[in-house]
């Protein structure tokens, strides 16, 4: 009998009477048949007689099990698996006693396709097929590599041994200590006991790997490994990470405990990088950098993925969330601290600016839906674990965390993590540990702030409204869709500190009065996570401050996102966004130009094939097109860090809105680039300004370059180009040469569809493509995970109340493992829109008729 859905929830969970404290784990994996051997030593402690001992394992062969306590031992008599809740249950004739015992099991599996578990990953080098076999097991999936207690809180200390061919290289987390030779061509490889440490964070790789390695000033071996014939491109990791390693050290104050740290380049890889505890593995281009092809704008994304990784060696590591639940203390601060760490690393970068628009504007975006979710999240089943690694653990996490490190000081925030972690190494947490090291060190209400913004969904809308000497300060919360905001009966409140002129206050009922008149912005550099709608007068005088360059960048880019987005919503008319828009005709800086960008074309976006596109166009362009000309295609010696970043986007968006002579311009460097190699900067500009201005002969050209290229990174940039030609029939050919081209990795499909799906003219033909090739979607996608929520993103993008109708039918009869919420976020996306279109149509072109 199924069991029913609340049932199934709780006994997901494993008994707390009996708990692991050390694996020996030894696997034989076979490279050729790609499948595997097993046995293990597991040793527990019973707390409670028992016949029978449940632990997880998931697609595993078990052949025998025994369990032994002093001399005693006894074969299960009865092994039984149970699929849904991925465990397997050994029943034991005589009853087990409490106390010590041994766990010993003989398995087998296979190495699989999914990119979990225990995986292969191809790739090949000089015409041959190569293989790697590596593993993924973060979230819920070391259970399917070998039976275990596969909860964070089960902590057990792990010693490998790995059988591999002679002329293969065996990494995981700590060093080899034995390696025995064998006549018959392989060795067996006997790792160092790990760290007390989850299972979720144990790693072995196999394969033929090149590696670099260096040294950190304390004597930590750290070495990156890649693929035959990349380790030239590994360098800039090596430096980044022996620099990041060397930052923690003194910002934690807790030495790392390993003696090495191994990053590893993998071909096929679902995220972008895991934090195995002294074996960290990527996806190569969040690893790799190419002095030749490789662009700025990915070689920080490389600096910020091994920072976010190392922070995790403590931050998840040495300390560990105590259940998934609070899976946002990982993600969420290790989505902080890489900042923190690279802004030290490379302090001309300027990455705390980048920081809003990575993490700060898209957390706004989403957590504004009445679909999103409090950071804090009651989840249970792999499924509900897999779908909050999302946008609001990692960005509104680590946008309440910047937050609070600005309220207490810096110096405070960093006594209290160095308290925290120094309390609880080697054990495990619940969020409210952290507040509490945090009030210890600042004598501040941290939870009591804290709370409002872990534990409801949401940020308030704060409205300012001056008069006489006095201004009263409110909060409502924010709904970025106007159907939902007037369909709310609940209330909500925030603890917000605001910061005024020199002062700051704590907002913590509906309505607060101070004693003077604002005049200016409040918040100041978007510490709180709020948006701010403000009264006329006040407006006017901000809007002043910004044409007269009187506002500090990140203020800027906060009015601006602020504008666009209450209009969406229903705050403000959309007119009033666009005229407010005007006073940026001056703009510099690529952070507050992202935003301006995000806006025009958002509603470009959303009013679509109307009969005010040229006007639009127009209104853009004059925008954006006078600094693309002043810009131009070319790299200035006075260039900042992030123009690099301005220049491709104003460029590729002129182009995009039109700009003829942009276009010309880009088609010459185009045609040119075997002589004149194109700057890999601009790359990325020139083949989609390419693509969306090109028909079938750009689309072979392009094409056979991803073909023929074997750096990832110029591959991403040629396959992604094909996605934005305008042309629906070469639209369909870009469709198929995705899905069936098997050049093209698993690892990139839904989110190469995904950005298919978000070019405007595509929508309606990818839509129809995805409902189509559904069943086949399902099969490569459908095992939980982020796959298919970053496929359906896009659907948010529709505008037309029947395709949500038809959205909605589809999903009543399909399912979406791992992509339930996604989904309705969607919906209640695609709802806003039609409701916005209605609102704001005529709105939008009268004031386009007015100044255009
Ligand atoms: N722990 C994650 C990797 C992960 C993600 C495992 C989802 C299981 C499910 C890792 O620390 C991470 O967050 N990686 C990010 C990159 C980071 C720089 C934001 C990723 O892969 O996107
Ligand atoms: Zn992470």
């Amino acid at each position: 009998m199924k069991k029913s859905l609340k049932e199934s929830l709780n006994s997901v969970r494993l008994s707390k009477h009996i708990y692991p404290t050390h694996y020996k784990l030894h696997l034989h994996p076979d490279l050729l048949s790609f499948t595997f051997t097993g046995k293990e030593i597991i040793k527990v402690i019973v707390e409670k007689d028992t016949n029978q001992v449940t632990i997880h394992s998931k697609n595993l062969d078990i052949e025998t099990v025994k369990y032994k306590s002093g001399k005693k031992e006894q074969f299960a008599n009865k092994i039984t698996y149970d699929t849904e809740n991925e465990t397997v249950t050994f029943n034991f004739i005589n009853k087990i006693k409490s106390g010590k015992g041994e766990l010993s099991i003989i398995f087998s599996g296979v190495i699989s396709d999914s990119l979990r578990g225990f995986y292969k990953s191809k790739y090949t080098v000089g015409g041959v097929d190569k293989y790697i076999a590596t593993t993924q097991f973060e979230a819920t999936d070391a259970r399917r590599c070998f039976p275990c207690f596969d909860e964070p809180a089960h902590k057990a200390i792990f010693e490998v041994s790995l059988v591999t061919d002679e002329n293969h290289t065996a990494i995981s987390n700590t060093l080899p200590i034995k390696i025995e030779k064998h006549n018959a061509g392989y060795k067996i490889i006997n790792f160092a006991p790990s760290p007390k440490m989850s299972t979720y964070l144990l790693a072995f790789i196999i394969g033929e790997f090149e590696f670099i390695e260096g040294r950190t000033k304390n004597g930590v071996l750290v070495r990156v490994s890649t693929t035959e014939g990349k380790k030239h491109q590994a360098k800039f990791a090596l430096d980044v990470a022996i620099k990041s390693l060397e930052f923690f050290n003194e910002y934690f104050g807790i030495p790392y405990p390993l003696p090495n740290l191994d990053l590893v380049a993998i071909p096929d890889f679902e995220s972008g990088a895991m934090e195995n505890w002294g074996a960290v593995t990527f996806r190569e281009t969040a690893l790799l950098v190419d002095d030749e092809h490789s662009s700025i704008s990915n070689k920080q994304w490389v600096a910020l993925v091994i920072a976010h990784e190392l922070a995790h060696q403590w931050f998840g590591n040495l300390v560990t969330m105590q259940w998934w639940t609070d899976l946002w203390l990982n993600e969420g601060f290790a989505s902080y601290i890489e900042y923190l760490a690279i802004d030290k690393i490379f302090p001309h970068w300027k990455i705390w600016n980048q920081f809003m628009i990575a993490d700060y504007n898209v957390a706004l975006k989403l957590d504004g839906l009445t679909t999103s979710h409090p950071i804090e999240i009651k989840v249970n089943h792999p499924n509900e674990i897999n779908e909050i690694f999302d946008k609001i653990s990692y960005s509104k996490g680590s946008s309440i965390i910047r937050m609070l490190a600005l309220y207490l000081s810096e110096d405070k925030f960093k006594k209290g993590l160095q308290y925290y972690l120094k309390k609880h190494s080697y054990k495990n947490t619940e969020t409210f540990n952290l507040w509490e090291a945090f009030e210890k060190v600042s004598g501040k209400p941290v939870a009591q702030i804290m709370n409002s913004w872990t534990k409801q969904m949401g940020y308030p809308l704060v409205d300012i409204n001056t008069t006489n000497q006095k201004t009263i300060i409110s909060q409502e919360k924010f709904f970025s869709s106007r159907v939902c905001r007037k369909n709310n009966k609940k209330k909500y409140l925030w603890e917000v500190p605001i910061s005024y002129g020199n002062d700051i206050v704590l907002l913590n009922k509906n309505k607060l009065e101070i004693n003077i008149e604002v005049s200016n912005k409040i918040n100041h550099y978007e510490n709180s996570f709020i948006r701010v709608k403000y009264d006329p007068s006040i407006l006017s005088k901000i809007k002043n401050d910004i044409i007269n360059n009187q506002m500090p960048t990140i203020d800027r880019l906060g009015m601006i996102r602020d504008a666009f987005d209450l209009a969406e919503a229903g705050y403000i008319k959309t007119s009033e966004a666009l005229e407010f828009s005007l006073a940026y005709k001056n703009e510099t800086e690529y952070i507050v130009w992202n935003e301006i960008v995000s806006g025009i074309n958002n509603i470009s976006n959303t009013f679509l094939s109307d009969s005010n596109e040229e006007k639009y166009k127009k209104y853009a362009l004059s925008m954006i097109s006078p600094l693309a000309r002043k810009i131009g295609f070319y790299k200035k010696d006075a260039d900042r860090h992030d123009d690099v970043f301005l220049r491709s986007l104003i460029m590729t968006q002129s182009a995009s809105y039109g700009d003829k002579r942009i276009i010309k311009q880009a088609r010459q460097i185009f045609k040119n680039r075997e002589v004149d190699k194109i700057d890999a900067n601009i790359r990325s500009s020139i083949y989609t300004i390419i693509a969306k201005n090109g028909g079938t002969k750009e689309w072979n050209i392009l094409k056979q370059m991803y073909l023929d290229n074997n750096i990832q990174e110029e591959k991403d940039r040629c396959v992604r180009a094909l996605t934005q030609f305008k042309d629906e029939k070469i639209i369909i050919k870009t469709l198929d040469f995705i899905m069936e081209n098997k050049e093209v990795r698993a690892q990139d499909v839904p989110h190469l569809l995904a950005m298919i799906w978000t070019n405007k003219v595509a929508r309606d033909s990818t839509w129809k493509f995805i409902k189509n090739n559904w069943e086949i979607i399902l099969k490569k996608y459908g095992e939980g995970g982020h796959f298919l929520s970053r496929l359906l993103s896009p659907l948010g993008n529709h505008t037309k109340p029947s395709d949500l109708k038809d959205a909605k039918k589809f999903f009543s009869k399909k399912t979406a493992p791992g992509a339930e919420r996604t989904l309705l976020q969607a919906y209640e996306k695609i709802e806003s829109n039609v409701a916005w279109l209605k609102d704001d149509k005529k709105d939008i072109k009268k004031w386009l008729n007015k100044n255009y």
